[in-house]
């Protein structure tokens, strides 16, 4: 996979790149991440990329014009699955987005900045808008951030073990069930019995019912998805 990433601000967005699982895709060569800045489009020798909005208003808006020429000229070199715009004013990321986008070649993220981007860009080339949730951020460098690991760590073979995604929340509309390590007695405090009986039927058993109990309580929502 390739996963292109337009930014005002490439140095936010880096570090969770360089660490931890998404590091070791990266390593692995199961994904290349690319950050395109977007002032190396600006519209002239003062770096101007945004202008403030017609019909009056605060904010600065992303203009057209710098975003035209970056986005047309990746679209020049290869064929994107998806060209996804990050913004609060959208559907929300969710585990089977995630999922969808995890099977892709190609994705171009257009992450947003100050009052967000004009319009005209969202309606001519995006394909796909995402929020990650009903707040906003300053911009969407982290959002993209938080799209890009929920996509990258479900490519397969980016998991050492391929069973953990697979058991992570959400995978089939439910909350994980509770994990427990040793020792099986801290102080008093116990492991529950099942999960030291060897017993592998009655340890799943268990967990899909607490999974269920504790979806019910927290998120039932997601039992009616
Ligand atoms: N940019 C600002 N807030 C955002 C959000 N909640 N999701 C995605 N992009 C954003």
């Amino acid at each position: 996979m390739r996963i292109d990433i337009i930014t005002v601000a490439p140095e936010l967005i880096k570090s969770p790149f360089e660490y931890s699982i998404i590091k070791r895709a990266i390593d692995k060569g199961f994904v290349e991440v690319h950050f395109h800045n977007l002032r190396a489009y600006a519209l002239n020798k003062y770096g101007q990329i945004d202008d403030m909005q017609f019909g009056g208003g605060a904010g600065m808006v992303l203009m057209i014009e710098p975003l035209d020429k970056c986005i047309s000229q990746l679209l020049a070199t290869r064929t994107y699955d998806e060209v996804i715009y990050l913004t609060p004013d959208a559907p929300t990321l969710n585990q089977h987005i995630a999922n969808s986008l995890s099977l892709k070649e190609n994705i171009l993220i257009l992450t947003g900045h100050y009052k967000g981007v004009d319009q005209r860009v969202r309606d001519k080339f995006i394909t796909k808008e995402l929020s990650i949730g009903d707040y906003v951020l300053s911009g969407g460098e982290i959002a993209a951030a938080v799209l890009c690991d929920a996509i990258i760590r479900l490519i397969p073979g980016v998991l050492g073990d391929e069973t953990s995604a697979l058991t992570d929340s959400f995978q089939d509309n439910l909350l994980a069930p509770p994990v427990y390590t040793r020792p099986a007695d801290y102080k008093g405090l116990k492991v529950p019995e099942v999960l030291l009986s060897g017993n592998f039927k009655k340890i799943d058993e268990w967990r899909l019912e607490q999974s269920y109990k504790k979806t019910q309580t927290l998120r039932p929502d997601l039992l009616n998805d």
